[in-house]
């Protein structure tokens, strides 16, 4: 019964269930007796605020059913009288302050007592609630309620009461439902995001929740050199989880399909004795920003029953939303991100985070549920335990804190407008340097099909790769150095600046000589992540380092590319483009 839901009882077997006695028990609860003073004085507040409840559950299921047919004006309507109940209630619980700030001084013993406790917090606290930015809650704990309602916390059945930062913090949890509106859209019910204090911890969480002793890993080769160093040398060695892992090249899904296949065959002992089959892709993929088939490698993994993760940290929801893909065997079951990147956008922080159904996130402690775990295959049963939040999360402590989350929300704000400049520098550079027959220039522009197939407007990743055959080690350094202070010099992808880096040398000197080759990673490849400068700016740098440094070994290379008109027409035509085919695309809510 719901009125159990504001009792400081919340035992199962509940004492009471009519409205009378569960207030008289609340009372009595907190040592104020039927029959004296105060009992009669605070007992008419509590029996309105037993009633609000109710009625609070009655307007959140007719809100349900009446926003599936309510016209628009109506919606608005509903949601601005809510929202002003909101800030009534609130003014009823800042009010409640007065006297409990009244009560709180009279307990004060003294001087020491009121340095060491400061300010009680609560009373202050209210009003933060209508800050115009997500409060950032800068605690590591919270204050208790009462033991039923901490009890409930600690089995995750009680959300309105954080316990500890390291678990759960207001700041992150905002993010968290943030990038799940992003990435799910109406379906963000049915997910949930765990944050973590880096895009490589978001990694080694899921793999540790999913990967058990002896199980075996399929992988694309292009992916970042720090996810490749933590798979091959921790979750790979005999010492620790023993893992085998097979990598395929190639980004559709039949260089999936012939890599899994062969993978079932090469390992039949392992999957014989209960080992799992598990698939790790990054799409857009480090370092030349290729894309993957990720509709048809989730399709033929889970055709197969077995689960697959995505980092999608290139991709940011703006190019590609994998999770609403509308057939659900073509979604990835965990999507990772790298906030560090182009989320938070502006590199002054480290974040990531992984996203699930919420069944295989989370599930109140002690709970189980029943749960489809492969589109198309019977009902399953799961428990709680086998939750990545009680799993891993829990206890693992690579928790993101409130000020990081803060820095997070903030970025995400302008991703639109950051990834559409970015990707038109793209457009525009790869062309450029396209124009030049000596470079081989590796980007996802040269998979236009599925470009067109899987992002937002057939847009490219904003990475790629250049080949300059230059044999002079030396000179290339030099030219590479000399692309400084137009193309930063620096390895993390995502911020306002383009960056220009040497994988071999940087983000993938973890990579042995073998994989760099399989990789299609020279000691010459560089790597260039895509900014939103002026991109006229960095290809006239560049244009202008290449012949203080390239020409001398190769003759006229500078001369190579298209002519200074052609490339101001190209910046021209491609950001009018981009940006009519933009617009055309929004839906118009008049039309709906
Ligand atoms: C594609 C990709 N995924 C994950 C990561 C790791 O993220 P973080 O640096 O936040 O740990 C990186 C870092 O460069 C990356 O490029």
């Amino acid at each position: 019964m719901t009125k159990r839901l504001l009792s400081p009882n919340r035992a199962d077997e509940p004492h009471y269930s009519d409205l009378e006695n569960v207030i008289q028990e609340q009372l009595e609860y907190f040592g104020i007796q039927k029959g004296t003073e105060v009992f009669d004085q605070i007992i008419p507040l509590l029996r309105n605020i037993y009633k609000a409840e109710d009625h609070i559950d009655h307007i959140w299921s007719f809100a349900t059913d009446y926003l599936l047919y309510a016209k628009h004006k109506d919606k608005i309507a509903l949601f601005n009288a809510n929202k002003f109940i909101c800030f009534q209630l609130a003014k009823l619980l800042d009010n409640l302050q007065n006297p409990l700030r009244k009560e709180f001084r009279e307990l004060r013993a003294n001087d020491s007592t009121q340095y060491a406790k400061g300010p009680y917090s609560m009373i202050d606290n209210i009003p933060a609630i209508f800050s115009s930015q997500p409060v950032i809650v800068k605690t590591a704990t919270y204050i208790y309620s009462c033991i039923d309602w901490i009890r409930d916390s600690f089995q995750g059945k009680e959300f309105l009461q954080s316990i500890y930062s390291r678990l759960l913090n207001p700041t992150s949890i905002s993010l968290a439902n943030y990038i799940v509106e992003l990435e799910c859209g109406y379906e963000a019910d049915r997910y949930m995001a765990l944050n973590f204090n880096s895009g490589m911890s978001a990694i080694d969480a899921t793999l540790s929740h999913l990967l058990g002793y002896g199980d075996i890993l399929i992988l694309n080769k292009n992916i970042y050199g720090g996810s490749h160093q933590l798979i091959y040398d921790w979750f790979g060695k005999n010492s620790n989880l023993d893992i085998a892992i097979e990598a395929f090249s190639g980004v559709e899904e039949p260089d999936f399909k012939a890599c899994f296949r062969a993978t079932r065959k090469k390992y039949a002992d392992r999957l014989k004795a209960g080992k799992n089959i598990y698939v790790f892709i990054e799409s857009p993929c480090n370092p030349h920003g290729y894309v993957l088939d990720v509709p048809g490698i989730c399709r033929t993994s889970h055709q197969n029953q077995v689960t697959v993760i995505l980092d999608s940290t290139v991709a940011t929801p703006f190019l590609i939303k994998p999770l609403k893909h509308p057939a659900e065997i073509e979604r990835p079951d965990f999507l990772i991100h790298s906030y560090t990147k182009d989320l938070q956008g502006h590199g002054t922080t480290t974040g990531g985070c992984v996203i699930g159904k919420n069944e295989r996130i989370f599930i109140p402690k002690g709970e189980k549920v029943q749960i489809k775990d492969f589109p198309g295959k019977d009902l399953k049963e799961i428990g709680w335990e086998n939750t990545m939040f009680w799993n891993v999360y829990y206890i693992k402590g690579a928790f993101l804190d409130s000020e990081k989350a803060f820095d997070v929300i903030e970025g995400i704000k302008t991703l639109e407008h950051r990834m559409l400049a970015k990707c038109i520098n793209t457009v525009v550079l790869h062309d450029y340097f396209k124009s030049n027959k000596l470079i081989n220039v590796k980007s996802s522009l040269c998979q236009k099909d599925l470009l067109a197939k899987i992002t937002y407007l057939a847009l490219p990743a904003p990475l790629m790769t250049l080949d300059i055959p230059v044999k002079d080690i030396q000179r290339f350094k030099s030219f590479v150095d000399s692309l400084s202070p137009m193309f930063g010099g620096m390895v993390s992808l995502g911020q306002t600046d383009t960056i220009i880096s040497c994988p071999a040398l940087t983000t993938h000197s973890e990579l042995s000589q073998e994989f760099l080759k399989e990789a299609d990673i020279t000691p010459t490849t560089l790597r260039i992540a895509v900014g939103m400068e002026d991109v006229l700016d960095l290809i006239f740098h560049f244009k202008n380092s290449a012949e203080l440094f390239i020409d001398p070994e190769i003759n006229n290379f500078s001369k190579g590319f298209m002519s200074d008109e052609e490339v101001v027409n190209l910046r021209k035509e491609t950001y009018l483009n981009i940006h009519e085919r933009h617009i055309a695309s929004k839906k118009s809510p008049f039309s709906q």
